[in-house]
């Protein structure tokens, strides 16, 4: 049974990532406000904010889905909004909801991108497909298609599809919500292993704060679009921020007064 040692991945020169003063708005909104940061080669990079700070907009502007209002965003020195970049470097995003073809089976889904891009024969794209389905216990969901698949293993199949694209650059969306502890620490692990083994750089959005202490180089902390926080994982336990310390400690307070509408 392989283990997230036996990655199907050829060794590729990892990609780093720049924002330069990224703002970014949808019409008079501005969902991203003045944002820079360098993610260097083979570095696990955590983002972590509230719900709707900004995370998976970010996210998009690295794969060219969305383009900056202002400023930049660059993978190893090419504009990502350039669509040539997206050939250049290869680059892979889980989407938080996973984003599969409906119509085709589990397999076809991850044998997809080997096949268009002709990375290896039918024969070796099968072998690295089933190692990546072994990985993420998804050896019986192959010949499924996504319909017939719970939420966690949807998920699963999105970085099974990820991880045959052999990627430089990883860029994971939520990837552990929806999943079990044994699962989510499977796919901690295929993270920390990408970065030992093959020097893949990562960057992770999550609210699932174990995960992020548990793999991160470096954590950033979006809040309504500004980043606020930027450090190592240990400098998390004694935030200077006030604002940073009640995001990662919030309080139960049975006493809001939100509450009392409940009550008969
Ligand atoms: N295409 C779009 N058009 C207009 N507004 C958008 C668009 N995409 C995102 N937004 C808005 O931008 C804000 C940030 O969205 P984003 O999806 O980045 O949040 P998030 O931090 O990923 O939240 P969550 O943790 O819930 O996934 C939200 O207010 C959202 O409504
Ligand atoms: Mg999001």
């Amino acid at each position: 049974m392989p283990t997230p040692s036996d990655l199907p991945l050829p060794p590729a020169a990892a990609a780093s990532v720049t924002l330069e003063h990224l703002s970014k708005s949808f019409g008079t909104f501005e969902v991203l406000h003045d944002v820079s940061l360098s993610v260097t080669p083979g570095e696990i990079f955590v983002l972590m904010g509230p719900s709707g700070s900004g995370k998976s907009v970010l996210l998009k502007h690295i794969v060219g889905l969305e383009q900056p209002t202002a400023g930049r965003v660059s993978v190893d020195r090419h504009d990502a909004s350039d669509p040539t970049t997206r050939e250049k470097v290869r680059m892979a995003l889980v989407f938080q909801a996973g984003a599969l073809f409906n119509s085709m089976t589990v397999y076809d889904n991850l044998a997809l991108y080997p096949r268009e891009h002709r990375l290896a024969s039918e024969e070796g794209i099968r072998d690295k497909v089933m190692r990546a389905l072994q990985i993420l216990s998804l050896e019986n969901a192959a010949h499924k298609v996504p319909a017939e698949l719970s939420g966690g293993m949807k998920k699963r199949v999105a970085i099974a599809r990820a991880l045959v694209m052999e990627p430089q650059l990883m860029l994971y969306d939520e990837p552990t919500s929806e999943l079990d502890p044994v699962m989510s620490a499977t796919i901690a692990e295929i993270i920390a292993t990408l970065k030992e083994q093959y020097h893949v750089t990562s960057m992770v959005v999550t609210h699932d704060r174990d995960l992020a202490l548990g793999i991160a180089d470096r954590v950033g902390i979006l809040l309504g679009g500004r980043l606020v926080f930027l450090g190592p994982p240990s400098a998390l336990s004694q935030p200077a921020d006030p604002r940073v310390a009640d995001f990662l400690n919030p309080r139960i307070d049975l006493q809001n007064p939100r509450f009392k509408q409940l009550e008969t």
